[in-house]
């Protein structure tokens, strides 16, 4: 009873986040272009590393499309169909072997268990109405030796900042859909994948993460 509650008002809180991006779809390249200083080096960085079969999380109008290498294979999810179709505008400049766009959410995903050699997110997390959901999704589609490269912002440990991002969150949240105050690195724990490594690469607040694949006992709620 508490479990189809809890998943009820999930899906309501999805729903709140896809019509948010789909608003947000208008304007969202002319606001990205305002953080291009700090990301786009290191969405091109990000992307550069994967291999093999990739599943882009929330690739949103497709800002990251233009990096990746010529020899992947490329499945791009997001929940918003209004952000898919701008990204489906610019698929002309993926150079990759094969590029699949699908509307999809992280947290229920209709994939195949370990199919993935690279997962990639950029600015993803912080959207994801259940984020240890989503990742643990992300850890049952991530192959046993694949790897993920989660370029996130979260809350920082400042005292000061944290709590300044703790009060501003709310008005964030309504806005742009994303949280800027969430604990990523437990999140990503608490799902059971391996956190292997998570590094500072503006303030503690732009960080990458790399993810392998946890223990298949920790998968399962
Ligand atoms: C801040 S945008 C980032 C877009 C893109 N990754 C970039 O760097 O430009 C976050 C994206 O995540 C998508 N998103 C949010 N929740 C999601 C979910 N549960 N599953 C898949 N995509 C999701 C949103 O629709 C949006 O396109």
């Amino acid at each position: 009873m508490k479990r189809s509650i809890m998943l009820k008002a999930n899906e309501l809180m999805e729903d709140i986040a896809k019509k948010r991006y789909d608003r947000n779809a208008l304007f969202f390249d002319r606001m990205d272009a305002l953080f291009r200083g700090m990301l786009s080096d290191r969405k091109r960085a990000l992307v550069k590393e994967a291999k093999g079969r990739v599943l882009e999380v929330g690739v949103g109008t497709g800002a990251t499309l233009e990096y990746y290498p010529e020899d992947v294979e490329l499945v791009g999810i997001d929940i918003s169909p209004k952000m898919l179709a701008r990204a489906k505008k610019r698929a002309h400049i993926f150079r990759g072997k094969k590029l699949t766009l699908l509307e999809a959410d992280i947290q229920a995903l209709e994939l195949p268990d370990n199919s993935f050699d690279t997962i990639i997110t950029s600015c993803v997390f912080c959207s994801v109405t259940d984020p240890v959901r989503g990742f643990r999704e992300l850890n049952r589609v991530l192959k046993p030796d694949g790897s993920g490269l989660l370029l996130e912002h979260v809350r920082s440990c400042r005292p000061g900042v944290g709590k300044l991002m703790d009060v501003l969150n709310p008005i964030v949240v309504r806005m742009m859909g994303a949280n800027i105050n969430r604990n990523t690195a437990a999140n990503i724990r608490e799902s059971g994948l391996t956190l292997a490594e998570e590094q500072n690469l503006w303030l503690d607040i732009l960080k990458l993460f790399r993810v392998t694949k946890g223990k298949e006992d920790r998968i399962c709620p």
